[in-house]
Order: C-alpha cells, then sequence, then structure tokens
C-alpha cells in the first residue's frame, strides 16, 4: 500500500521519481522520500512525514544534486508512524546504501534481535530499516548489489516489494518482490521500476510484470530478472493500454468527480469486443475452458469493500442466468472457514487494484484447494491476475481516488458479461434471452449519462444542507440491498459520518430502533413495472420509517409516483430491468459521498486512514 519508483538513465531522475511518486500518491501518502546519486556520484535523500508536497516543497527549498539513478517512495504506515525518521528510503550502517519497500516483512523482529546483538543501531522504528542494514552489510562482503539482495529476500517472510541502490554502483537500481507489485518500464537508454504501471507511463508504456519471488536489475541499457536462487527467468512484455492524462485530473476538482463521470464509458468500455451477434463470448475464461464451466457445480467470489458489494449482485445475475449457486465471501473471512473447495468449485476474485493482500492470499488458498480461479481486475500485470488461471480485466481506466466509483460498475458489468457467458455454456438461458440481457446491459452506459445530467446538480444540493448530519442509513431489499451497503460504505470513507446500510425488510428486526425525528434514509425502491417486484414491501419500509420521523431520500424509477407521498426527495432514475437497476441506483450514491465530503472541506481524494490499494492482510 505505498508507492514505490525506481530511475537509471538521463540525468533527470529527481523529475522521473516525483512525477511517479505524484501519479502513484493514492497508493499511499502520509510521508515521502528520495534517494539520487548525482552526476558527481554522491548519494543523497530527503524524505518528509506528510504528502507528497512537503517534500516537494523542501527539496525546492534545499535542492538535492539530479542524477541519473535515483529510488523513489509514499507511504502509507505500518510499523512506525508517519514520521521523518520513519520515512523510505532507510540507509545501511555506513549510508551508502538506500533502500524502500513496500509490504510488511513478518520475521523482522528477529532479524532486528540479530542485529542489535551484533552492534548495529536504528535510527527508525520500522521494518524496513532491518532489510537497510542486511542488505547494507551483505555488500560489504560481496560488493555486488543484486546478489546482496538475494541474499537478504531468501531470509524475509512476509510481503515486500524491495528496492536498492548504492553511491558506489550508480547506474543500477536492483527490486526483489514478494507478494507485493513491482512492474518494469522499458525506455532507450533509461528504464524503470513502479509498484504499478503509473510510475512511468508518461515516459514509456512498454512494460513487464515481475513474477513472484523475482529479482530485477536495472540499468541504462539492460535489464536483468532471476529468480531467489539466481537463474534467470523469461519475462514478457505488455503495452501499458493507457497514457499519462488518463490518470491526470484533467480539470476536474477531484480524481473522484472525474471517475464517476467517466462511470458511462468504464461500463461501455469494459462490455466492448465481447459481445458477437448479441452473444456475449469471453475469450479470456479459455484457459478455464467451456466444459470445466459446463460442470462447476458452485461458485465462490471473494473480494474486500466495494469490490464484494459488486459480487454481491454479480451473485444475483449469475444464479438467475447461469443457475449455479454463488457464494460472496469477505477475501479476509474465506480462507479461515476452512471452505469447502472441490475440483468443480469456480472461485471469482474480484480487485480493482489487483493487489489486495487479503483477496491475494485467498486466491493463492483457493488455487492450493484445487479450485478453477478466475479474478476480475482493473490493473493489467497485476499481482492477482498473475496468480489466477484466467482473468477478465474491466476497462475502467486509472481509478486514482481511494474511493472506488467507476470501477465498482465495471466489475458489475464484467459479472454479468461472465454470468451471460456461463449461461451460453450451460446451456441455461436461450440465445434470445442473452439477446435481450446484452441489450439491456448495452443501454446502461446511456441511462448513467442521465442520472449524471439530470440529478448531479440537485445532489450537491441536497449534501450541502447536509453538512452536520451525524449518521445516514441506507435501505435496499434484494439487488437494492447491495447498493444500500455501497452506499453506506462512500459516507464512511468519504465524509467520515457513521453509515450503515441494511436489507430493507431486516429493519423491524432491531434496526428500526434507531430512527428518530430527522433520521436521514436513502432508500433504493425498485422498480414497480416488474409483476414480481418488491416495490409494494420498499414502500411499506418506507411508510414505517417516516411514521417514526425518518427524513426518506428515494432512489427511484422516474414517473413512479407512488413514492412521492412518502419521501421528502425522490432521486429519479431511468427505467432499467431489476437486474439493471443497481448500476443506475449506485450512482446517485457515489455524488452524494463525493459531494457532501467536499462540502465539509475533506479530501475528497485522499480520505484520511486509507490507501487506494490494501497491500497488507
Ligand atoms: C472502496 O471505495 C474502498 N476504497 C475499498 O473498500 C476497496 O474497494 C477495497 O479495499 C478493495 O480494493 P480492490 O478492489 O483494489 O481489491
Amino acid at each position: 500500500m505505498c508507492g514505490i519508483v525506481g530511475y537509471v538513465g538521463d540525468n533527470k531522475s529527481l523529475e522521473v521519481l516525483l512525477g511517479g511518486l505524484k501519479r502513484l500518491e493514492y497508493r499511499g501518502y502520509d510521508s515521502a522520500g528520495v534517494a539520487v546519486i548525482d552526476k558527481d556520484g554522491h548519494m543523497g535523500t530527503r524524505k518528509r512525514a506528510g504528502k507528497l508536497q512537503v517534500l516537494v516543497d523542501d527539496l525546492a527549498e534545499r535542492p538535492l544534486g539530479n542524477g541519473a539513478t535515483g529510488i523513489g517512495h509514499t507511504r502509507w504506515a505500518t510499523h512506525g508512524g508517519p514520521t521523518d525518521r520513519n520515512a523510505h528510503p532507510h540507509l545501511s550502517a555506513d549510508g551508502k546504501l538506500a533502500l524502500i519497500h513496500n509490504g510488511i516483512i513478518e520475521n523482522f523482529s528477529e532479524l532486528k534481535k540479530e542485529l542489535t546483538d551484533t552492534g548495529a543501531s536504528f535510527t527508525s522504528e520500522t521494518d524496513t530499516e532491518v532489510a537497510a542494514l542486511l542488505v547494507g552489510r551483505e555488500y560489504e562482503k560481496t560488493g555486488d548489489l543484486t546478489e546482496s539482495l538475494r541474499r537478504v529476500v531468501g531470509r524475509l517472510e512476509g510481503a515486500f516489494t524491495l528496492l536498492v541502490m548504492h553511491e558506489d554502483q550508480p547506474g543500477i537500481v536492483v527490486g526483489a518482490r514478494r507478494n507485493s507489485p513491482l512492474v518494469i518500464g522499458l525506455g532507450d537508454g533509461e528504464n524503470f521500476l513502479g509498484s504499478d504501471v503509473a510510475a512511468f507511463v508518461e515516459f514509456t508504456k512498454r512494460a513487464v510484470a515481475i513474477g513472484q519471488d523475482q529479482i530485477v536489475t536495472i540499468r541504462p541499457d539492460s535489464v536483468e530478472v532471476t529468480d531467489f536462487l539466481g537463474n534467470t527467468v523469461e519475462s514478457e512484455e505488455f503495452e501499458i493500454a493507457w497514457d499519462a492524462s488518463a490518470s491526470e485530473k484533467g480539470g476536474w476538482s477531484s480524481f473522484m468527480a472525474k471517475e464517476i463521470s467517466e462511470e458511462p464509458e468504464a461500463v461501455a468500455n469494459t462490455i466492448l469486443g465481447r459481445v458477437v451477434d448479441g452473444i456475449v463470448n469471453l475469450g479470456e475464461l479459455s484457459p478455464i475452458g467451456d466444459d470445466a464451466l459446463k460442470d462447476i457445480d458452485r461458485i465462490v467470489i471473494i473480494a474486500c469493500g466495494t469490490a464484494a458489494y459488486a459480487g454481491m449482485l454479480g451473485k444475483y445475475a449469475i444464479e438467475q442466468w447461469a443457475r449455479v449457486p454463488v457464494d460472496v465471501d469477505l477475501s479476509h473471512e474465506f480462507r479461515y472457514r476452512n471452505p469447502i473447495i472441490t475440483p468443480r468449485t469456480l472461485v471469482i476474485s474480484i480487485s480493482q487494484s489487483g493487489e489486495t493482500m487479503d483477496t491475494l492470499m485467498a486466491v493463492k488458498y483457493a488455487t492450493a484447494a484445487g479450485a478453477h480461479v478466475l479474478s476480475v481486475c482493473n490493473t493489467q500485470g497485476a499481482t492477482i491476475p498473475r496468480e489466477s488461471h484466467a482473468v477478465v480485466y474491466t476497462h475502467a481506466g486509472p481509478e486514482v481516488a481511494v474511493a472506488s466509483t467507476k470501477a465498482f460498475l465495471a466489475q458489475v458489468t464484467a459479472l454479468y458479461l461472465i454470468g451471460l457467458h456461463l449461461a451460453k455454456a450451460r446451456g441455461t438461458l436461450s440465445d434470445n434471452a442473452i439477446r435481450e440481457n446484452v441489450v439491456e446491459l448495452q443501454a446502461v452506459p446511456d441511462k448513467i449519462a442521465e442520472v449524471l445530467r439530470v440529478s448531479q446538480a440537485e445532489i450537491g444540493q441536497l449534501a450541502r444542507w447536509m453538512t452536520d448530519i451525524q449518521s445516514v442509513l441506507f435501505l435496499g431489499r434484494n439487488v437494492g440491498y447491495p447498493v444500500a451497503l455501497e452506499g453506506a460504505l462512500k459516507l464512511k470513507e468519504l465524509a467520515y459520518i457513521h453509515a450503515e446500510g441494511f436489507a430493507a425488510g431486516e429493519l423491524k428486526h432491531g434496526p428500526i430502533a434507531l430512527i428518530e425525528p430527522g433520521q436521514v434514509v436513502f432508500v433504493v425502491v425498485p422498480s414497480p413495472r416488474d409483476p414480481d417486484s418488491l416495490h409494494p414491501k420498499v414502500v411499506s419500509n418506507i411508510q414505517e420509517i417516516r411514521a417514526r420521523g425518518a427524513r426518506v431520500i428515494a432512489i427511484a424509477e422516474k414517473g413512479d409516483a407512488s413514492v412521492l407521498p412518502f419521501a421528502d426527495e425522490v432521486i429519479p432514475i431511468p427505467l432499467a430491468g431489476t437486474l439493471f437497476e443497481p448500476l443506475l441506483a449506485v450512482v446517485p450514491l457515489h455524488i452524494f459521498g463525493m459531494e457532501l465530503a467536499a462540502a465539509k472541506g475533506l479530501d475528497v481524494d485522499q480520505p484520511r486512514n486509507l490507501a487506494k490499494s490494501v497491500t497488507v492482510e
């Protein structure tokens, strides 16, 4: 959950490092630091607590020499608070080797004791400094940076991406990874390393993902990748599908505002190229194969946070279309509950970043247990897809804001495509029925755009009226329930307001005691048009809470007049089939969370205590 950049090449290392860290800042932003070897061969380091701008301002006042070799880091604190001393890089005892780290070294205490017992002293509270001192000691013996790092990583347990450089070795940066991301950027006379491709996309779109337990040595004109034993390994190059501007704000007040505006195209782009003659055809599933997909007797969806709510919507669609039982598990619960997994189990992981440690560990568990493992992911070359048998990439483009919005819609879209592909493979839907659902799905982007056009201003006004609310409840039934959970999460993580999502039918079993005059309650109202609609029951739920003084904000199909008498506000959404309404109903809740946070003067893109990718368990 930290941002890492490495560079070797021309005398512009500082420009590359700071630019890369800016684009990686969403991965962690409580401190930042750089180390560069200038053209006189002197290694300088600077690190500061606070956001990256604090470091940038410090460097402007007290410049470091620029140079051809550098590493940079933006941190989300794990061991040791966000202070200057705990910021990375950390140095060897002689101060000539610099190291940065993403992850957690789980056996750092015993290693630290070994070091202190042999005279080492520490300047920080971090696990990272242990690695820096160990690599420094190995370098004193070997004089070889790659060999020194290799000797140390074999002793580390846990999750780590490490980058090292040494003052005596200008033009070389060495990296190693285990259970934590690292990708190479291939340049012309220069090469890059980063936690993800955003670190260097403005300089090159040629990238190589580094595999588990591998070490990479970059020089301006060469890249060498080996395993931890020193054996050369082949790596596969890929082209980055988006450009640097895609990860810039582009004039929007926040990345989140930009990304909500991109929700229609996130859905459209995820569908693109995956429908042939009206029928879904996911070639990406071929590594598992349609025969195996026909044979599966259970699906388990694993994910965290917003991705888990997308999984809950996927459950409804896949069960309805493919007629196979689907469970949805939080990744961090899944692997500790001794789940029943057989060769006929399909595990689907959902992760925007593809680096969430809880989900990665659950994927590894499922693979080892013999399940087929399919990942839905928004980040090319990420770790989780590489640990899966097959991957369906969402095409939402880079999602920089910590609070996930467009990626959620793209995840639901991908799960619906998977459900329709399974229905075809298993013969549980006719081609006509598949085509009808594809048409509904393809109509969603325009309907989301309509919600954005019609309601964004009104929802912003509503939010500004509510800056002093202390708690908000969200109600929904059936497919409206995951929407209620997602709306509550957005308010918690953006506006720091206690919010809770409930299945509307559950209210009378306890939570209704929370209702007192003025309590704000959002209600996701299903369409009244469906003969089996739960609309009457939800309207009854609204009446129950209104009778107790709640202030009701209903998200309802435009033209649904039956809600008007019972709601203080009604936010209209376009007509859609039951399974497709959630993709529309969630949009006002994304807007509301963002607008309320902005009205409270909070940082919409980088909320307190959070990081975009939680790469520790
Ligand atoms: C969503 O707004 C949150 N930032 C968080 O719940 C996130 O969805 C969760 O951490 C999973 O992240 P992933 O999709 O990258 O695995």
